[in-house]
């Protein structure tokens, strides 16, 4: 039996070729939670079949719910809500962030929700705080169970005006899925606004939510009494797209992506150009060729942030293709303290990198009075060799196969099945793309 945790590839090959790209990893599932706001059925249309879609079906199922496939979409009905044992959902938890998400649905439709230790890939300490202070804010009591919180609303959850203390994708997610069905107004600042939850914001008014986004990160929602049933597309991956965007880029390849959104990618774009890459777009944006203008590439300072920054899911493919620019590249990571593990790996290929523990940018970010290793020195450009490499997390994964695919000889790659969780199809899809694989 062949292990499929493990792959077999041998770099030094020039990508080419077409990827198409479906429904984002991190809007669709949050899109399947607000299914579960509604006792009507929805329909899902452009779904990623990844593993995270899978858990957070399952997650459905164990609310009494079903999340099925038809075609090529997904229909989500909950018609009774009725939340699973703590041992199931601290299952779910373990397995994936999602879960944390269905504290809304849960209270509203059954009066209680359930908090264990989330899951999801090992970026730093990844804490729910903020969601736990935007349901307390929201009238949710919480009392400590074995294993996590069991949380109560004993009446209807009323309205609150929440600051976050920095503006988290999931927290924001968490006050829009809480506060659509609560009493009254509720206000949210310094919230997020990345395209995914903008998604999440329009399926919500699809389904009867009041809810608007100003200037200065401020979300308003007034509360409904009743949702209804969506269909919906979800938007493009802008993180997978950018993935093959950078392999192109190490490979000094040619990759087109198909079925994404050029206002998503923006910030990438520019980014991609100062570093010598060079794209073309068609003309509705839906689809973007990306290779190298000139045959090394220019080093750069880059910042990772919130939208509409350089993001951070965006980072360590395109800073392990840097390793092939002629110069030193400087990089700081401000949104996760621990999103450079895989430097590690980078110099096992033989790239001169290193890593410091203070801010080499121009933010004073919330990681430089820690111990924390989150800026990145790369001096290129570096000849690399295929090596054994062991795959942390998801994004990082994706970035051994881009190092792997630009280095000479064989590298062994365990841990891949990680990949699964965000990239559908993706032994096919770098196989297509002319990478030597096993
Ligand atoms: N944070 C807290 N307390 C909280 C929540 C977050 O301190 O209660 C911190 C985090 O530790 C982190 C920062 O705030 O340092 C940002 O976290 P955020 O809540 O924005 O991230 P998330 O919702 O957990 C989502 C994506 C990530 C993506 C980030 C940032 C999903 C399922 N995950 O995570 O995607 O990196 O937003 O854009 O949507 C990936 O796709 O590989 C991935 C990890």
């Amino acid at each position: 039996m062949p292990d499929t945790d493990v792959l077999r590839l041998r770099g030094g090959n020039r990508t080419q070729g077409t990827i198409s790209i479906r429904g984002s990893k991190n809007a669709l599932p949050k899109i399947m939670v607000a299914a579960m706001l509604t006792s009507e059925p929805s329909r899902i249309g452009n779904v990623s079949w990844i593993r995270d879609t899978q858990i957070v079906g399952e997650m459905i199922e164990a609310y009494g719910g079903s999340a099925r496939r038809v075609g090529t979409e997904l229909a989500v009905e909950v018609p009774d809500l009725v939340p699973p044992s703590q041992d199931v959902l601290g299952d779910l938890n373990r397995r994936s962030r999602i879960p944390v998400l269905s504290c809304g649905p849960a209270l509203h439709r059954s009066g209680e929700a359930f908090i264990s230790t989330p899951g999801g890939c090992t970026i730093g300490a990844r804490p729910v705080d903020f969601h736990l202070d935007v349901l307390r804010s929201l009238g949710v009591v919480m009392t400590e169970a074995e294993g996590g919180l069991r949380l109560t609303a004993p009446t209807r959850l009323r309205g609150a005006r929440i600051e976050l203390s920095y503006p988290s994708v999931g927290a924001t997610e968490q006050f829009l899925l809480a506060s659509c069905l609560a009493e009254g107004d509720s206000l949210l600042t310094n919230a997020a606004v990345e395209p995914e939850i903008l998604d999440l914001i329009y399926v919500l008014q699809k389904m009867g939510a009041l809810i608007s986004v100003e200037t200065n990160r401020q979300i308003t929602v007034t509360g409904v009494d009743r949702l209804r049933g969506f269909a919906h597309d979800v938007i493009p991956d802008r993180l997978e797209a950018a993935s093959w965007a950078s392999l192109a880029l190490a490979t000094d390849g040619e990759i087109t992506v198909s079925g994404v959104r050029q206002a998503d990618l923006a910030t990438y774009l520019n980014t991609y150009r100062r570093a010598g890459g060079e794209f073309a777009a068609s003309p509705d944006g839906t689809e973007i060729s990306f290779w190298r203008d000139r045959s090394m590439l220019r080093p750069l300072a880059l910042e990772t942030n919130v939208h509409p920054g350089f993001m951070t899911d965006w980072q360590s493919p395109f800073v392990t293709a840097l390793t092939q620019a002629d110069g030193i590249s400087v990089i700081h990571e401000t949104v996760y303290e621990d999103r450079t593990g895989y430097v590690a790996a980078l110099e096992a290929l033989g790239a001169n990198v290193g890593l410091f523990t203070e801010c080499l940018g121009p933010t004073h970010c919330r990681f430089g009075r820690g111990n924390h290793p989150h800026s990145i020195v790369v001096v290129g450009p570096n000849k690399l060799q295929g090596t054994e490499l062991h795959v942390p997390d998801l994004r990082a994964g994706f970035s051994y196969v881009v190092a792997a695919a630009a280095a000479s000889g064989l590298s062994t790659i365990s841990g891949i099945d990680l990949l699964d969780r965000g990239y559908e199809d993706f032994r096919t899809k770098i196989a297509a793309v002319g990478i030597d694989i096993d």
